[in-house]
């Protein structure tokens, strides 16, 4: 089959491989019919390199028909249409239970002290293979899929594999008080869709990006804008429209690809060059992380409020203002989304015919498999007005 594998920083390739095929009674196989392409497989593209094995197929936002089940799994059949979660959980243990599936204590990857297995990210979430493919091999099939129903297209559903429970689990988190406000940082996929579902909730949106079309799809639908090139401090910016205080909450959708703080970015650039555990080392230990969007977060974010971090970060040394964090008595909650934790909340959203949430037309470009070392050169720099690629392998 073809698969979009990972060769090396900026390198990734579309490769003939074997088929996947059940290994174990619990898992499926799916035939892929969508795919997305994410913010975080650009961690991979850039920085994560000295975690991944050459040769991996990445992807984690897939969604197609089941083909074929092992002995265990009794509520898939070949047929079924699904989507799959960005992780892989058992959906019986004690951190599942809890509604904490990225934690799942059946897939954890114990060796390299992570929560549950990613589909497509590294070896620190467990090296398995991912869904930009034509067939996706999934473990812990009987719980990690999301059934949907035959007739709305691909488009309506396949967000429910990250960019819906992320955005949701981001506002969630963020704790806005009933008519309160938000500003998100980053208006990527996450922060777009994390404004869509603030204002769905009533609260007031100020969205912060430097990209044009970014900007203008949030301000588009209601939300308020800053343009980061226009401002020299978000954080002044963010306190004039909001009476000197802040926003009640901040949503960093940005992440460690974050612009604006140019020691960091060669930082970045140095594990990229290093010796594979060399870069290891370093990415674990000195805390390269662009903290620029957490920065501008604990600046922005009003007095008692909260900081929702959905932008995945690395590091391990990373300096934060903690006088400030304490003193303006900041709540800080983080972490990669339990999809199957937020499925019911949204599943009506995307049944609904009137498509509240505008799933069906949020992706910028759709392009078959063949086309993705193209398409994460062209999302990762920003081009061709690229905000959401979805490959239809
Ligand atoms: N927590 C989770 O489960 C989860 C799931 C999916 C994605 N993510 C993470 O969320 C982040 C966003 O993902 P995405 O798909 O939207 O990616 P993206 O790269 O398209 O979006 C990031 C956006 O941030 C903007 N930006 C960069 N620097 C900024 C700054 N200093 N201030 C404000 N905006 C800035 C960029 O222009 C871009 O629009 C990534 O870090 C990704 O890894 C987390
Ligand atoms: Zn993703
Ligand atoms: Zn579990």
């Amino acid at each position: 089959m073809k698969a979009v594998a990972w060769h090396g920083r900026r390198d990734v390739r579309v490769d003939e491989v074997p088929d996947p095929k059940i290994e174990e009674p619990t898992d499926a196989i799916v035939r892929i019919t969508t795919t997305a392409l994410c913010g975080s497989d650009l961690h991979l593209y850039e920085v994560l390199g000295p975690f991944i094995r050459e040769g991996m197929i990445l992807g984690h936002e897939p969604m197609g028909i089941v083909e074929e089940v092992g002995s265990a799994v009794t509520n898939l059949k070949p047929g079924d249409r699904v989507v799959m979660p960005f992780q892989i959980s058992c959906g019986t243990c004690f951190m599942c239970d809890q509604g904490l599936q990225t934690q799942c204590e059946t897939t954890q990857t114990r060796e390299e002290g992570r929560g549950a297995m990613l589909f497509g990210y590294t070896r620190l979430y467990g090296d398995k293979d991912g869904g930009q493919a034509e067939y996706l091999r999934v473990p812990q099939a009987q719980y990690t899929h999301i059934k949907v129903p035959e007739g709305p297209p691909d488009e309506r559903f396949v967000y429910l594999s990250d960019v819906l429970p992320t955005a949701w689990q981001a506002v969630e988190y963020a704790s806005v008080p009933d008519g309160g406000s938000v500003c998100i940082l980053g208006l990527g996929p996450i922060g777009d869709m994390s404004a869509r579902i603030a204002m769905h909730k009533g609260y007031r949106v100020i969205g912060v990006d430097l990209v044009d079309e970014r900007l203008q799809r949030v301000s588009e639908r209601g939300a308020e804008t800053v343009d980061l090139r226009e401002v020299d401090d978000v954080g002044e910016a963010v306190r004039e429209l909001t009476d000197g205080r802040g926003t009640d909450a901040v949503i960093d959708a940005v992440g460690m690809e974050a612009h604006g703080s140019p020691g960091a970015a060669i930082a970045h650039r140095m594990v990229g060059l290093l010796p594979d555990f060399l870069g290891e080392q370093v990415m674990n230990k000195a805390g390269i992380d662009k903290l620029n969007a957490v920065y501008t977060a604990i600046d922005v974010v009003r007095r008692g409020g909260t900081i929702s971090l959905s932008g995945v970060y690395g590091g391990m040394a990373d300096p934060l203002p903690l006088l400030t964090m304490f003193d303006k008595q900041i709540q800080f909650r983080m972490g990669q989304a339990n999809v199957k934790h937020w499925v019911d909340e949204l599943m009506p959203l995307v049944l609904d015919d009137a498509d509240p949430l505008g799933v069906e037309n949020f992706h910028t470009h759709a392009v078959p498999l063949d086309e993705a070392p193209q398409a994460y050169e062209t999302f990762q720099k920003k081009r061709d007005g690229a905000i959401k690629y979805l490959f239809k392998p």
